[in-house]
């Protein structure tokens, strides 16, 4: 397929219904985790114009930096520390309105407001964490949790 990825405007919902054919054409092919991950993190940065997206993955114990677009990010991040760590320790998604009414966010750039954090999850073992961060308040909700959750899906099948 053409490497080029259309971007789409409308509604959040038919923002990610545009995307999520691509994603999937984008990692069909056998390949490596990280690559995927590249290639997911720019897709949905090209889409959504995001302050930050990227993944975290369980490295020794602990969440490790991996793919991003954005600014230059903390490299890691223990169980059940910010954002990321509770999503990981609570194997749930955790979507952030206000980041300076989470306790314990961990503040990796001081111009991210409000943020989601979605497990990879894989064998029902946690792999790693999608993170996103907006420079806006209220910008995640349950359709981003909802879609966010099927690329995390996506990602865990081919790897
Ligand atoms: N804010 C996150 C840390 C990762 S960065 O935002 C890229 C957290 O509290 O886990």
């Amino acid at each position: 397929m053409s490497e080029e990825l259309t971007v789409f405007n409308g509604t959040k919902a038919e923002q990610y219904e545009h995307l999520l054919p691509q994603i999937r054409a984008l990692i069909s092919t056998d390949g490596d985790m990280i690559a995927h991950m590249a290639n997911i993190a720019a897709a949905l940065q090209q889409q959504f114009k995001w302050f930050w997206v990227g993944f975290y993955r369980v490295i020794n114990n602990e969440l490790v930096v991996g793919p991003f677009q954005g600014p230059v990010a903390c490299v890691s991040i223990a169980k059940g520390k910010g954002v990321c760590g509770k999503a990981w320790q609570e194997s749930k998604t955790i979507i952030v309105p206000d980041v300076d009414q989470f306790p314990g966010h961990i503040a990796c750039n001081s111009a991210s407001r409000s943020e989601i954090a979605v497990p990879v999850i894989k064998n029902d073992i946690i792999t790693g964490v999608l993170d996103v961060d907006s420079d806006a308040l209220n910008t995640f909700d349950d359709t981003d949790a909802q879609y966010l959750a099927q690329i995390t899906s996506l990602l865990a099948a081919v790897c």
